[in-house]
């Protein structure tokens, strides 16, 4: 973008510069087009607190600051924090603890933490929560950034800081025996970060780099606010695009007229629905075939939702292609409009896709996308032999990922005129092959390059703006740019499902025997993810207490609502919520011990998953059991931890406008999708006995690159600093299904492990090779050498060497795939401590404890960074998280400001304790930990909030004005 403007002098990061800046030109693009690309943008009205900048010393957003009021300030940004030689000790720290997990919040964080000590060089806890208050992270839980801040501020003070670790325990035979240290019990009542605690079986054997909290691979580029985003990336002669939203929900478009856009100048592009072919898709990032129905086309003539793609524009700047937008004339044909999934279902509702060239929507007249069915043994015999019956209906509601880097996406044609997609994805590989027809392009003809990822969880399992650049690259012949506001992320991206969960359960002798679950799952304007989710959330929901008899019917509907789609849990956390919440209420009506009445019926080893055939993901699945878990262990540490019997002792005494709560919950997930989701990685050996480690797999955040690393380093005898981790371009990696259904732990890394395992006989055989012809079998990989059973050995870089300049010159490089016949199922305890507030309703949260079995853990700085973002998110969802929508579809807090998620200030403790088991079928023993850690807050939280009030609450989320009507209605 060229500027005329004004000269402004300023200093950014000690050297004096100047900017030409626009009238109106925020001091948050200035600097971005001044190539400071770590000043990042995440909302419209300056409420994530991403963009800030030290101006003088102080925090200040860049996005609220007009570039022109900022003569002769002295600017700070994170690239003049530190140097390539030396970090400074913020950065340091923020790697070093796992503070930083997608980064794209880390330098704002950082920053703001730099003012405060500036200013104080030892604040409180409290004062380091209140500083980073001003900036949103959705990965993290703000613990490890607490931590971060403590650590630099005692370094800084020239004191002693012990390096960050995890603690580590081997679990005795008996529980009675088990001690926790004197942190975890948290008697002082601090929110103190702690570190991650990890529990070893004896049996369990000894790993080197595999185990150990590594610091992530990609962390130094990010503490330094480097380019390594989508949108740090421009290119000669980019166009701006932008999308025109519907403002209605549902109407069709009489007329379209996008003559008077195409005629302002410096417009490149205008496209409707006249412009563009119709072709048929359906947007979730799945495996080939993906589930029917194709509902979607890139354009269409009829809008369903408000925030509905109606028109594309491309233009020299983004304001103008803004303003091209504001000039096409759309009239529109107004329809009627159904919010309401239930409502939607009823004869005569307004039909929501009724074009006849959408196949196999079940019930079109009533919406019905879905109707799912999935029964084992004879439910209707044992609810009639059963000695109780207890039935709950709960709901969830529709809840936004917020992911703070936006939908964006650049294309342009390469050299070769073929057509590259640079965007912010978890699938590059489906995106590639969803995109090709759409387009009119080959599969051959397109690039797919994923960058670092400012978070997803699920939203960019999803194509969203990759056609619509393409488009406006092919009609301009120019690369691309399309970002989302922060409003198209509440109207036009995805989110959670709301449903509808209806449990009736049969009980005899104190055993589920039967259980029935109608599942009504909201899937808004459109059926991405439609089938599977709710498919995910009958087996997880019906499987966790696995009853004998067991049916499953689901009803997926239509509203005139933005679709939803993918969010880490995915159905699972909506049905455990129901099941958690009726399996307690039904122990407290039989005056059972709720832990004890649970334990006798969760699912155990050894037993069979009674729908694990019948309910694949989106076709049929495979039989399977339950190979290992330490749910037993988990749950029993945590009441350990939490002196639960006790604290629900004394709560049944208490009395007053604050009241104490203790509650529990008990979940389990999935490790990937059994025999569909398959990875592939790539080894390849240098010169120097470094390795690149090439995987599709994508790395939104989680830590996944260093992982997959870890495991090939163990493998390879060597540190990790000995692979070069690049992930992922459909051009230069291989086939990974993308970072979903927490499949890259178990699925990707069971591709790097057995690609670890071909490329070390290639080199034990090249070693035996240069040591005269010895047995491979006697030589041992370790400490970058090859070494031989006499005291012999051989370094890999004489070997890479040797491999491909001296003798039987070759390359030593191998390939391996990956896919399971299973899906084991990490298991967890869930503890939450709240305090209500009887006569405001709200609700203070003290502390948050999950007891996780997720295997074996690969990186316990990196795995307890996903456990604390899952609870993080859980909470929000739990307490305020809830998109609105008044009767015409008209979304009632689609911004940062009306929809809270949660803040540094007020998080509770958070604390994670991991159990680990050796999981047969996954690599070293891995099962997966990034979605399991959603499920468990809001049931516990309700249980909780019984044992403070005596209240059942079977609605989420929990806010001050819901708990305050609950309680007046029950005499409070
Ligand atoms: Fe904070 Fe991702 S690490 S938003």
């Amino acid at each position: 973008m060229k500027t005329q403007g004004v000269d402004v002098n300023v200093t950014i990061n000690n050297v004096l510069k100047t900017l030409t800046v626009a009238q109106d030109e925020s001091l948050l693009l200035a600097l971005r087009r001044a190539s400071y690309f770590s000043v990042k943008s995440g909302c419209d009205d300056g409420t994530c607190g991403i963009c800030i900048v030290l101006i003088n010393g102080k925090p200040e957003r860049s996005c609220k600051i007009k570039a022109l009021t900022v003569e002769g300030a002295k600017i700070t940004t994170i690239e003049g924090l530190g140097d390539a030689e030396r970090l400074h000790p913020l950065q340091e720290a923020f790697m070093e603890t796992g503070a930083i997990q997608c980064g794209f919040c880390t330098p704002a964080q950082i920053l703001h933490a730099k003012a405060l000590l500036d200013e104080n060089s030892n604040p409180t806890e409290d004062e380091i929560r209140h500083a980073l208050n001003g900036v949103l992270c959705r990965c993290t839980g703000y613990v490890r950034g607490v931590d971060a801040v403590q650590r630099a501020a005692a370094k800084m003070r020239d004191e002693p800081v012990e390096p960050f670790t995890h603690l580590e325990q081997i679990l005795p035979e008996d529980i009675g025996h088990l001690k926790l240290p004197e942190s975890f019990y948290r008697r002082d009542g601090s929110r103190n970060p702690l570190p991650p605690l990890v529990f070893t079986p004896l049996e369990m054997t000894t790993t080197h780099i595999v185990g150990k909290p590594e610091v992530k691979v990609d962390a130094k580029k990010l503490v330094q606010g480097r380019p390594v985003f989508t949108d740090d990336f421009r290119r000669e002669g980019m166009l701006y695009g932008a999308l025109l939203t519907s403002p209605h929900a549902h109407a069709h478009i009489r007329r379209i007229d996008a003559s008077r856009a195409r005629e302002l100048p410096g417009v490149r592009a205008v496209l409707t629905c006249e412009d563009i072919p119709r072709i048929k898709y359906a947007s979730g990032g799945q495996s080939y075939p993906q589930p029917l129905p194709y509902d979607q086309v890139s354009l269409d003539k009829k809008v369903r939702h408000v925030g509905d793609r109606v028109a594309i524009a491309a233009a020299e700047t983004l304001e103008l292609a803004q303003e091209a937008l504001s000039l096409i004339d759309v009239e529109y044909d107004l329809l009627p409009i159904v919010v309401d999934p239930e409502a939607a279902m009823q004869d005569g509702a307004p039909i929501i896709h009724d074009e006849p060239d959408t196949e196999s929507i079940h019930d079109p007249e009533r919406n019905i996308v879905h109707h799912i069915e999935a029964h084992a043994g004879d439910v209707d015999a044992a609810f009639g032999e059963a000695d109780h019956l207890f039935e709950g209906t709960y709901r969830t509601p529709k809840q936004q990922q917020v992911h703070l880097e936006p939908h964006v996406c650049i294309t342009y044609f390469d050299e070769d005129e073929r057509l590259v997609i640079r965007t912010s994805t978890q699938v590059p590989f489906h995106i590639r092959r969803m995109v090709a027809p759409l387009i009119g392009l080959p599969v051959k003809q397109i690039r797919v390059v994923k960058p670092r990822i400012g978070g997803g969880f699920g939203n960019k399992q999803e194509l969203i703006l990759e056609d619509l650049c393409a488009h406006l690259t092919l009609a301009t012949n120019r690369p691309v740019r399309m970002e989302y506001t922060r409003t198209q992320e509440f109207t036009s991206s995805r989110s959670r499902h709301a449903n509808i969960i209806r449990y009736k359960i049969g009980v005899k002798d104190e055993k589920v025997t039967a259980a029935n679950l109608y599942l009504i799952g909201d899937t808004g304007a459109y059926g991405a993810h439609a089938l599977t989710v709710n498919m995910v959330g009958g087996f997880k929901g019906l499987t966790l207490y696995n009853p004998p008899n067991v049916q499953f019917i689901s009803d997926v509907v239509y509203t005139n609502t933005p679709p939803a789609g993918a969010f880490r849990g995915y159905g699972a956390m909506q049905c455990q919520f129901g099941i958690e919440v009726l399996m307690e209420e039904i122990a407290d009506k039989l005056g059972l011990d709720v832990v004890e009445f649970k334990r006798s019926n969760w699912l155990k080893v050894g037993e069979p998953m009674h729908l694990s055939k019948s309910l694949g993901e989106g076709r049929e699945g495979v039989e399977q059991s339950l190979q290992t878990s330490a749910l037993d262990l988990c749950v029993d540490i945590g009441r350990l931890a939490t002196d639960f019997e006790a604290k629900r002792q004394k709560h049944r005494q208490q009395d007053g406008r604050y009241r104490h709560g203790i509650g529990m919950a008990v979940v389990m997930h999935g490790s990937g999708i059994a025999d569909l989701d398959m990875a592939s990685a790539t080894l390849k050996m240098n010169d120097d006995g470094s390795f690149n480690l090439l995987i599709g797999a994508t790395d939104l955040g989680t830590g996944s690159d260093t992982i997959l690393a870890q495991m090939a380093a163990e493998i390879l005898g060597i540190p990790l600093e000995d692979i070069i981790v690049y992930s992922s371009d459909t051009d230069f990696t291989p086939f990974d299904k993308g970072a979903y259904a927490s499949s890259t732990t178990y699925i990707s890394g069971g591709a790097v492990r057995k690609a670890a395992l071909k490329i070390k006989e290639q080199i034990l055989e090249h070693a035996s090779l240069m040591l005269g012809g010895i047995d491979m079998h006697d030589l041992k990989l370790q400490d970058r050498q090859v070494k031989t059973l006499d005291g012999r050995s051989i370094s890999l870089a004489e070997i890479g060497l040797s491999s491909l300049h001296q003798q039987n010159q070759h390359q030593i490089i191998a390939s391996a795939s990956h896919k399971s016949p299973l899906s084991p199922p990490p298991t967890a305890a869930q503890f939450a401590e709240i305090v209500v507030d009887m006569e405001t309703g709200k609700i203070n949260t003290e502390r948050l404890l999950m007891v996780v079995d997720c295997g074996r853990v690969i990186n316990p700085a990196t795995a307890s960074g996903q456990v604390e973002g899952g609870m993080a998110q859980a909470l929000g969802f739990a307490l305020t998280e809830e998109m609105l929508f008044d009767d015409d579809g008209q979304p009632l807090n689609p911004n940062l400001s009306k929809y809270r998620i949660p803040r540094a200030a007020r998080m509770p403790a958070m604390d994670v304790i991991f159990v680990q088991t050796d999981e047969p079928s996954g690599p070293f023993g891995a099962k997966s930990v990034s979605e399991i850690a959603i499920d468990g807050v809001s049931p516990a939280m309700a249980s909780a909030l019984h044992d403070a009030t005596s209240l059942w609450m079977r609605e989420l989320p929990y806010t001050a004005e819901r708990v305050k009507a609950a309680l007046k209605k029950a005499g409070h």
